[in-house]
């Protein structure tokens, strides 16, 4: 099979590999050049374990990075697969499509209607049926009924989609029979467990259902955890006992919920969702979550002032399974507060590169996190990568610990606790 997969992202580029390692014929393009920089050094721009390996496997031998699709190709291709971003807007709970017609209008020197167009990316529901079928039709002279197109979610987890990809039930929907005929061949070709979906739009849903599920259950968490503190009752303790030998209550551990899709994909799915009450309920979960960032900043004040500067370790958006990813992470977003409040930040992680921190020009970076500690007023640990078990200091630093981690210092405050002082109420 002869595969154009537009975009070489996280989600692109592993989806790619992963089929070329199967035996199709993959040529990718990507606009950003720093991602075809590393490509052209057989490495990945981001940390996925096994990844790299992989690339210098098959890079240059039937996965090609390439500028453009090109008219005509040497050999034609059997499907196209859209994998860009569809982020939020800046300070909006607006996701942003525009990549997507974009990436589809790209496809036009090797695109005749013939082929099957995949959309891998998370979008609304009625984006593919709405939207990229008649941008197919006016690319292609042909009607939406003649053309093939997919809606086909990528629902790996970053850190093990390698894994995944080969193991995940794969969902796979089309607007015809011989659409939803193609997408199988293609993915049966990757993973033994291929389901069909009624619809485009079931398709879809049911990707924003697994993430929004996530987002929710986290939340409920987070809620429990918030309310526990207004009686007096620390909040990871109280859920701890709740959950002890009783399979009935399965209460997530208060923590962020963030990343590049947890963030954002509550928001795609109530976007275009009439008001009404799951709206609600589905955003009012949304918020509980996002409400710890602006605690932990309150948190930071009532304990540190500006004048010693204060270090921020994890600032990936999540440790488990560790990712270099820095995108949607809550880490960011408070370091960004902080930054604004005048805080002088130090920034550590032990996976993101020096490059990708330096890049948020939120502080110094430190590659060492003892000496990112030495003579700083408070530590922040964001995320809950497994070295921070292992973790030793000073007593008399102040630490706030919320993924209560650090096994090895009694006396962090975390998010069970931290709200437990006077004047401190619920918020969200
Ligand atoms: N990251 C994940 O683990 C994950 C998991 C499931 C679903 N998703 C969804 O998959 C989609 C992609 O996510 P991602 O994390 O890979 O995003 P990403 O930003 O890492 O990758 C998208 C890539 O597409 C490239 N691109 C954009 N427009 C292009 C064009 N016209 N031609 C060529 N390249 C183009 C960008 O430069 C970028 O590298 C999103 O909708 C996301 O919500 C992501």
């Amino acid at each position: 099979m002869r595969i154009g997969v537009v975009g070489l992202g996280y989600v692109g580029l592993t989806l790619a590999i992963v089929a070329a390692s199967r035996g199709a014929e993959i040529f990718g393009t990507e606009i950003n050049p720093k991602i075809k920089a590393s490509l052209a050094e057989n490495r990945a721009h981001f940390f996925e374990p096994g990844l790299d390996d992989l690339i210098a496997k098959h890079n240059r031998k039937n996965f090609h990075c390439i500028d453009k699709f090109h008219t005509p190709p040497l050999e034609p291709f059997n499907a196209f697969i859209i994998t860009v971003g569809t982020p939020l807007y800046p300070n909006s709970s607006k996701p942003n499509f525009e990549a997507i017609s974009t990436a589809i209008e790209s496809l036009l020197p090797a695109y005749d209607g013939s082929q099957l167009v995949i959309i891998r990316s998370t979008v609304s529901v009625g984006t593919t049926r709405k939207v990229v079928l008649p941008l197919l039709s006016k690319l292609s002279g042909k009607p939406e009924e003649e053309l093939f197109v997919s809606m086909c979610p990528e629902r790996t987890v970053e850190g093990k989609a390698l894994q995944e990809l080969k193991t995940l039930p794969q969902i796979i929907s089309g607007n015809n029979q011989s659409a939803i005929d193609m997408a199988r061949r293609l993915f049966e070709k990757i993973t033994p467990h291929v389901i069909e979906a009624k619809s485009l739009e079931e398709a879809e849903l049911a990707k924003l259902y697994c993430n929004t599920y996530r987002d929710m259950n986290f939340s409920i968490g987070n809620a429990f955890c918030l309310a526990a503190q207004t009686f007096g009752v620390d909040g990871a303790s109280v859920i701890r006992l709740a959950n002890e030998g009783y399979s009935r209550a399965k209460i997530a551990l208060p923590g962020f919920v963030a990343g590049p899709c947890l963030e954002k994909d509550a928001y795609i799915l109530t976007d275009n969702m009439p008001d009404c009450a799951s709206k609600n309920f589905i955003l009012a979960a949304r918020n509980i979550s996002e409400s710890l960032e602006d605690l932990v900043v309150d948190w930071v004040r009532r304990h540190v002032d500006t004048v010693k500067p204060l270090t921020l370790t994890g600032m990936a958006f999540k440790g488990r399974p560790e990712t270099s990813d820095l995108r949607g992470s809550s880490s960011v977003n408070i370091a960004r507060k902080l930054f604004a409040a005048g805080y002088k930040l130090r920034l550590h992680d032990f996976v993101a590169s020096v490059e990708d921190l330096e890049g948020l020009q939120l502080g110094a970076v430190f590659t060492d996190l003892s000496a990112a500690c030495e003579g700083a007023a408070a530590l922040l640990v964001l995320n809950n990568h497994e070295r921070y078990e292992r973790l030793q200091l000073p007593e008399s630093l102040a630490v706030l610990d919320t993924w209560s981690v650090c096994k090895q210092i009694k006396s962090a405050a975390t998010l069970g606790n931290f709200l437990l002082e006077e004047g401190t109420t619920c918020a969200g």
